[in-house]
């Protein structure tokens, strides 16, 4: 087995359609920008992070998956080469900024553990490679702990300001604490959204009864919503748009960035 523990990988989690993909490509723009080695990977099932970032993938993990499944030819091929060399072809290489590897759709019915095993195998010595792993996600903590990477070292939970985005986050906390078999997680809560200043102490004290930390609020920022109306890469955001801004500063706060 290859070490797979330098570098941190984390994970951005929480409800639907509360932001998640949104900063995770503010986030990409953000650790871009530094001087490191970044891998990003879109593990929602249909395809998100991507286009936020404003490409097209080329090939993604569930259509290899797909296609070993039913191709002997293809089997005998992944038995010759390296699983890490095989996922590098499929990764998109952003100008040495950051790599991109777009995981697709998941397993249609069946059992298919030995090729999960070997792909999830072959992208964690992948990650190993990398300063920082980021990995945006739709279908849940237990998806990526199948799918993706075994173990995650930070947890960004993100939420709206709904009691029921907050309570979501507890549920995702247990099953990532619990994939992690021991493992130290840090897990941190993000508030997106944020409307009114005055809403943050609500938030934070509903977070507090839930037993979960806040380390900021990122505002709500037209020029999120309109770059995702006209499909403009959220990478070109401005680093002076509020949402970017205030993302720049949590992150630094807690030693992310
Ligand atoms: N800080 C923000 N300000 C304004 N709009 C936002 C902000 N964050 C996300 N959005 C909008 O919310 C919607 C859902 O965002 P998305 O990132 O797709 O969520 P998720 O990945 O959690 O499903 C999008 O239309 C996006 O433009
Ligand atoms: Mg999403």
């Amino acid at each position: 087995m290859e070490c797979v523990d330098s570098g941190q990988i984390i994970v951005v989690g929480g409800k639907g359609g509360v932001g998640k993909t949104s900063v995770s490509a503010m986030i990409v723009k953000l650790l871009s920008q530094k001087n490191q080695r970044l891998l990003v990977i879109d593990a929602d099932p249909v395809i998100s992070l991507t286009h936020a970032l404003g490409e097209t993938p080329v090939e993604t993990i569930g259509n290899y998956r797909e296609k070993v499944i039913h191709s002997d030819e293809e089997k005998r091929t992944l038995l010759k080469r390296p699983m890490k060399t095989i996922i590098r072809e499929m990764m998109m290489h952003n100008d040495g900024r950051f790599d991109l590897l777009t995981m697709g759709r998941a397993e249609a019915k069946g059992c298919f553990c030995g090729t999960n095993e070997l792909l999830r195998h072959g992208i964690e010595s992948l990650c190993g490679e990398y300063d920082t792993t980021l990995i945006d996600c739709e279908a849940g903590i237990e998806q990526v702990n199948r799918r993706v990477v075994h173990h995650i070292d930070s947890l960004l939970l993100l939420t709206d300001t709904s009691r029921t985005g907050m309570l979501t986050l507890t549920q995702l906390k247990d099953i990532a604490v619990q994939c992690n078999e021991g493992r130290p997680i840090s897990v941190n809560v993000l508030v997106n959204r944020l409307r009114h200043q005055a809403e943050e102490d609500g938030v934070n004290q509903m977070a507090t009864d839930f037993g979960l930390t806040v380390i900021g609020a990122i505002p709500e920022d037209p020029s999120v919503r309109e770059f995702n109306h006209a499909g403009r890469p959220l990478l070109m955001l401005p680093d002076d748009s509020p949402a970017v801004a205030a993302l720049q500063t949590i992150l630094a706060k807690v030693g992310l960035l």
